[in-house]
Formats: structure tokens, C-alpha cells, sequence
């Protein structure tokens, strides 16, 4: 029992932060510590039972804090991401459904589609590609923040796609999001104003030394060939085709940055800055990649 003699809010959050903190559990999918994931998983469970804003002081029913103690002892026992157990997480300000069949969101694609990719558009995108969608939280993302965009969500896993399917229902978005199993662009038609792609990027090394937690999601989704560079590499062969004269491509590749960089080094990379934290997104034009040399 984590949470014996809980009777306040804070008494509760800092009886789990001390379990978390016991357990030496890792926060990377939503959360950086285990004081903040305490707090995600209570007013996760108190929102749902529209109780009124808890206070540090809050009394807590019993019967919440027993739900709070089944959550944070399977948290502790599986080592699944929080948002797994709730089927909840927070992309843009915005929830989204997850469960196991996709990654949870965590991009820093965020900051840039609530500043509306702002310096990088010079108008407002009519067609987005988000490629390597998962559970759509990009491309969702991006149809709410440019309410006159076409969006189209391509992934190779249907899994992944049967859960941004209940996201776009979620934000009835149905009319203006479309969903494509593809392998990366074999079955997307048309151009499109902005690819926006944070796709697997994670190589055989790197995934053999992460946390438990990043092994419970997809191996689709992280790990790819040739030291990570190998879905990158192909995206930026092929996304020249499906850009509009003055699209723009914005590809995620976390910490295989640098190899990406010197692997193609033929292409002028622009390595976006992040105020919130997070790196690896590249700007590039379709002009720049139509002029690759390879
Ligand atoms: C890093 S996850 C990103 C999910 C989502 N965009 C996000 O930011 O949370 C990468 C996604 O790429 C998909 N994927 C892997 N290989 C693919 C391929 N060859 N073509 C299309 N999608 C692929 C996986 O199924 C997974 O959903």
C-alpha cells in the first residue's frame, strides 16, 4: 500500500512522489519528474469525477485516493508511461486518446504549431501531410490551429491509425482530416503546403540502452536501420515530389540530428531552436530539396 492514511491532496501527492521516486521510475511521456506525474495522475482522476479544482488541503474521498493507489502501484509494477494507464495525454493544450498501439505524444512539434510555425510560413498551409502520424496528435493539432487546412494522416501501422481515427472523431474533424495507411508516401497523392513528420529515428544501439517505459510503445515507432538515419533518410528523398513550389518539409529526428546532418550534408538544414525545450526539427524547402545532389 503506497498511500496508507491519505487524507489531503498533498499528503497524497507527496506520498506518491516518495513511491515514484522509490521505484526510480523514468518520466519522458508527458512528465520530467515524479513530483509532476503525481500530480498528472490525481487531477486526472478528479477532473473525470468533476470535482471542483483540488487545493494542497483538499480532502480526498476515499474512494478516489483507493483509484489513485491502483494507478500509481501498476505505474510502479508495469513501467507503462502514465498516459497509457489513463488513455490520456496532452499535445498543443489539447487531450488526446493513447493507448499502447501509439507512441505518446511528446514533440516538440508542439511549440511551433501553437506559435502557427510562425518565421517559417509566409501563409497560412491549405494542405498538410503529417507523415508517421500515429495517434494523429500533429496533424490534429495542426487542423485546429489553421481551421481552413486540408490534413491528411499517413502511417504505415493500421493499429496506429484505428487510434488517431478516434482522436479526428474527437475533435470532428472528420470532414477535413483524412487517414492513409501508407508506407511513408506509396499511398499519399497530391502536393501539400507543409509536411510536418516526426517519424522513427532511434538506432539499434540507442534503443537497446532506453528505459523500460520507452519499451512498451511501439518498436514501429522508434527504432529504424542504419543507426537511426534509415526513414529519415528516405523521407528526404522522396518529399521533394509531394511539396507545393513553396512547401516546406519539417522533419523530427531527435538526437540522430547530428548524423543526419553530416549524412546529408549536401542540404542546407535549418536546426530549429526550442523555448521549451526539445531540438532535432530541421526546415527545409522544396526548393532546396528539388537542388539535392542525391
Ligand atoms: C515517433 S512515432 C510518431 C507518432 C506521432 N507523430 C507523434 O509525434 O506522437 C512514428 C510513427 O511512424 C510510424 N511508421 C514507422 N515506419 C513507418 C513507415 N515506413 N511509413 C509510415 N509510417 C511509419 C509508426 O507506426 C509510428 O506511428
Amino acid at each position: 500500500m503506497l498511500l496508507i492514511g491519505v487524507i489531503n491532496t498533498q499528503d497524497c501527492l507527496e506520498k506518491m512522489t516518495a513511491a515514484f521516486d522509490g521505484a526510480k521510475l523514468f518520466f519522458g511521456h508527458g512528465t520530467d519528474n515524479s513530483w509532476d506525474e503525481a500530480c498528472w495522475l490525481l487531477e486526472t482522476l478528479a477532473r473525470r469525477r468533476a470535482m471542483a479544482p483540488l487545493q494542497l488541503d483538499s480532502v480526498l474521498p476515499a474512494d478516489l485516493v483507493a483509484e489513485v493507489e491502483q494507478l500509481a502501484t501498476l505505474r510502479i509494477e508495469t513501467r507503462k508511461p502514465l498516459a497509457y494507464l489513463l488513455h490520456e495525454a496532452w499535445f498543443c493544450g489539447l487531450p488526446f486518446y493513447v493507448d499502447e498501439r501509439v507512441l505518446v505524444p511528446r514533440s516538440p512539434f508542439a511549440e511551433l504549431i501553437n506559435n502557427r510555425f510562425e518565421t517559417l510560413l509566409s501563409s497560412a498551409p491549405r494542405r498538410i501531410l503529417d507523415l508517421c502520424a500515429g495517434g494523429g496528435c500533429i496533424g490534429i493539432a495542426c487542423a485546429m490551429r489553421f481551421p481552413e487546412s486540408e490534413v491528411v494522416l499517413a502511417d504505415l501501422s493500421a493499429d496506429a491509425l484505428a487510434v488517431a481515427r478516434v482522436n479526428v472523431e474527437k475533435y470532428g474533424l472528420g470532414a477535413r482530416v483524412q487517414l492513409v495507411e501508407s508506407d511513408l508516401f506509396a499511398a499519399v497523392t497530391g502536393k501539400f503546403d507543409l509536411i510536418v513528420s516526426n517519424p522513427p529515428y532511434v538506432g539499434a544501439e540507442e534503443y537497446a540502452e532506453l528505459p523500460s517505459e520507452y519499451l512498451r510503445e511501439p518498436q514501429l515507432g522508434l527504432l529504424t536501420g542504419n543507426e537511426g538515419l534509415e526513414i529519415p533518410l528516405r523521407i528526404l528523398a522522396q518529399a521533394a515530389q509531394f511539396l507545393t513550389d513553396n512547401g516546406l518539409l519539417l522533419l523530427e529526428t531527435g538526437a540522430t540530428w547530428p548524423l543526419l546532418d553530416e549524412a546529408r550534408a549536401d542540404l542546407p538544414f535549418l536546426w530549429l531552436d526550442f523555448e521549451f525545450g526539445g531540438d532535432g526539427i530541421c526546415a527545409l524547402q522544396a526548393r532546396d530539396l528539388r537542388t539535392q545532389s542525391r
